[in-house]
């Protein structure tokens, strides 16, 4: 037996037991006649002590312990005389009476500890060590309990975890695919699933009403913090429901999630906001409503006083920063760069200081009298002593700009708290998005989506502003998940497909088996995905997903602990015919 008691195990009640541990050398200190070394595992750590005294010869051999070898040691547990509070097992030690190398090892490239000097690219170089930290570690097991809830409660709801294939069609569903060579059929290539969107809505077809799966997805898109190339989704689909089944199902899986994990009770509902309040209101379809200052129009107050900025724009629109009237000069130079990063994209920012004895100070002072600054700031809710920051332009992009800078100011101004969760629901998107560069729409969500059908009649007419049946969860500022009713009618999907610019060839070519499904009477249905890393990572408190997946990407894509994608042998290249181009810098 390598161990009967783990590292994270012993406490005072155990003291006079003998136990045997196996573990990591976290570390070892000499003091005097005696050796202290720290024991890890995945359960803890516990202290173990050499005693001279005791065994002279033992004590040695573990003077030569190295950081990170692994030892199996058996002794006496005994109270300690000075506890460490901070871990659980600080009132106990070992006083070991006999150990064994299992194994030795190199001098790690960086401490093996939640603080460690260790930077992100060394970290991921040696990702299996990374993942011996606890905090690192934490993460893993907080993806798995949630893993396991969400089973649990999707279970006891009545739904089948189905698997789909990863070996796929390429359909153009939003994201770049990644593609894999067929070498049976040369020539010839699968995707990798971006979502298994078709084949959850032919599960619907085959009558299994409520399928879901924690599924694995390929996207070749640009990456984010929130981003990989592969991730994870709880994708899901029901049959015979409308929005507001599939709201209430996955509304209790959120709360399940956050009840049974983090110990949350969310007893009211989430709220709802349509689409384009979002959009008006914050300028984001994710908004982060944990803090208000929300978008006030200035436009009519504004234009007409000689300001061609302002009078040539079609968007004047504030935020009010409470008690920031005091911003120096400087604090309003950074915001300004802030709002002129490429990122942000901005040409400038307005403000106006509505200062504590009831003065104003304003960037524009020249251009609007006192009384008309201070009609802004009775319109946008400012008191003495707030700061009303303001930006003008074209609506949708000085919207998105702002979005920018109030998430900025909630970070500045700390109301954007890790412990604090806001979910709502983002309902009634557009169906479609239209692309300036390409001059057509593109479906919003994607193709399958339902039209709203007080909408339909509009189609043809006024496509544009055809609302969606789509809705999405928002969670602290991120799209948690999103999902659609969608079109279980052959004729409309031929109707949307044609409105997005397929010939009916093309259409059949991409998605003929899915239409061929829908004439075998495909039932009304619709369904959602989560992402799980986001949900993981939000529910942990972090920025990046990259931290709650056992072996992540960096941001070119790359595995730099395996070094992948790395080139393949030629005759890998021969068995599959392919030939590859010179590479273009
Ligand atoms: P969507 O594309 O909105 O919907 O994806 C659902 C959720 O998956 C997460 N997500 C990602 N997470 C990490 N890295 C990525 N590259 C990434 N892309 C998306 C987000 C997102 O909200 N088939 C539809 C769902 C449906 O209609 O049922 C779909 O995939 O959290």
């Amino acid at each position: 037996m390598y161990r009967n008691t783990t590292c994270g195990e012993l406490r005072l009640a155990d003291a006079g037991k003998t136990v045997t541990l196996a573990g990591w050398v976290q570390r070892t200190r000499k003091m005097g006649g005696m050796t202290f070394v720290d024991i890890r595992d995945r359960y803890g750590i516990t202290q173990v002590v050499f005693n001279n005294e005791i065994n002279r010869e033992l004590t040695e051999a573990a003077n030569g312990l190295g950081r990170e070898f692994v030892v199996q040691v058996t002794g006496k547990v005994e109270e300690r005389s000075s506890k460490n509070p901070n871990i659980p097992t600080g009132e106990v030690e070992v006083i070991a009476d006999g150990f064994k190398v299992l194994n030795r090892s190199e001098i790690p490239p960086f401490t093996i500890e939640d603080n460690t000097d260790g930077g992100d690219d060394l970290r991921m170089k040696y990702r299996y060590l990374d993942l011996r930290r606890p905090c690192v570690r934490r993460n893993l097991e907080l993806r798995h309990k949630m893993a396991f809830e969400i089973r649990r409660y999707l279970d006891a709801q009545g739904f089948l975890e189905i698997e789909t294939p990863i070996l796929v069609k390429s359909t153009p569903e939003g994201a770049r695919d990644f593609v894999v060579p067929s070498r049976m059929n040369p020539g010839e290539f699968y995707a990798l699933p971006q979502s298994p969107q078709l084949f959850k809505q032919l599960l619907m077809v085959s009558g299994y009403d409520r399928y879901f799966q924690i599924a694995k997805c390929f996207r070749d898109e640009d990456l984010r913090a929130d981003r990989q190339p592969e991730f994870t989704q709880i994708d899901c689909e029901m049959s015979f429901v409308e929005q507001e089944d599939v709201i209430q199902t996955f509304e209790g899986l959120v709360k399940h999630i956050f009840k049974y994990v983090k110990e949350i009770d969310f007893t009211e509902p989430f709220p709802r906001i349509t689409w384009k309040d979002a959009m008006e209101r914050y300028g984001s379809d994710k908004p982060d409503i944990r803090f208000g200052m929300e978008f006030v129009d200035l436009t009519d107050l504004a234009k007409g006083k000689g300001f061609s900025v302002v009078d040539d724009a079609e968007l004047t629109v504030g935020i009010v920063a409470k008690g920031c009237a005091g911003y120096s000069r400087k604090q309003i130079d950074e915001l300004t760069e802030f709002v002129k990063r490429p990122q942000v994209g901005a040409k400038g920012l307005i403000y106006v200081k509505y200062e504590a004895d009831g003065s104003i100070k304003s960037s524009v002072g020249k251009f609007y009298s006192e009384d008309e600054l201070r009609a802004w700031g009775e319109k946008a809710g400012a008191e003495a002593g707030d700061l009303l920051l303001v930006m003008t332009g074209e609506a949708m992009k000085t919207r998105k700009q702002l979005c920018e800078l109030r998430l900025e100011m909630g970070n500045r101004l700390g109301l954007r708290d890790k412990n604090v969760f806001a979910p709502l629901w983002v309902i009634d998107f557009p169906l479609f998005e239209w692309d300036e560069e390409t001059q057509r729409f593109y479906a919003m969500h994607h193709p399958f989506t339902s039209p709203n059908p007080e909408d339909i009649p509009m189609l043809k007419t006024d496509t544009g502003k055809v609302r969606a049946t789509a809705y999405d969860i928002v969670v602290n500022g991120t799209e948690l998940g999103g999902g659609s009713i969608r079109i279980h009618d052959a004729a409309l999907q031929d109707e949307m497909f044609e409105l997005l610019g397929f010939t009916p060839e093309r259409a059949h070519e991409q998605f003929g088996f899915l239409m061929n499904a829908f004439k075998y009477g495909a039932p009304p249905h619709g369904g959602l995905a989560l992402g799980f890393d986001r949900f993981v990572s939000i529910l942990a408190g972090l920025d990046t997903i990259r931290d709650v997946i056992a072996f992540p990407k960096n941001n070119s894509g790359r595995d730099v602990m395996n070094e992948s994608p790395s080139p393949i042998d030629q005759a890998q290249l021969d068995e599959l015919e392919l030939e590859l181009k010179p590479i273009k810098k």
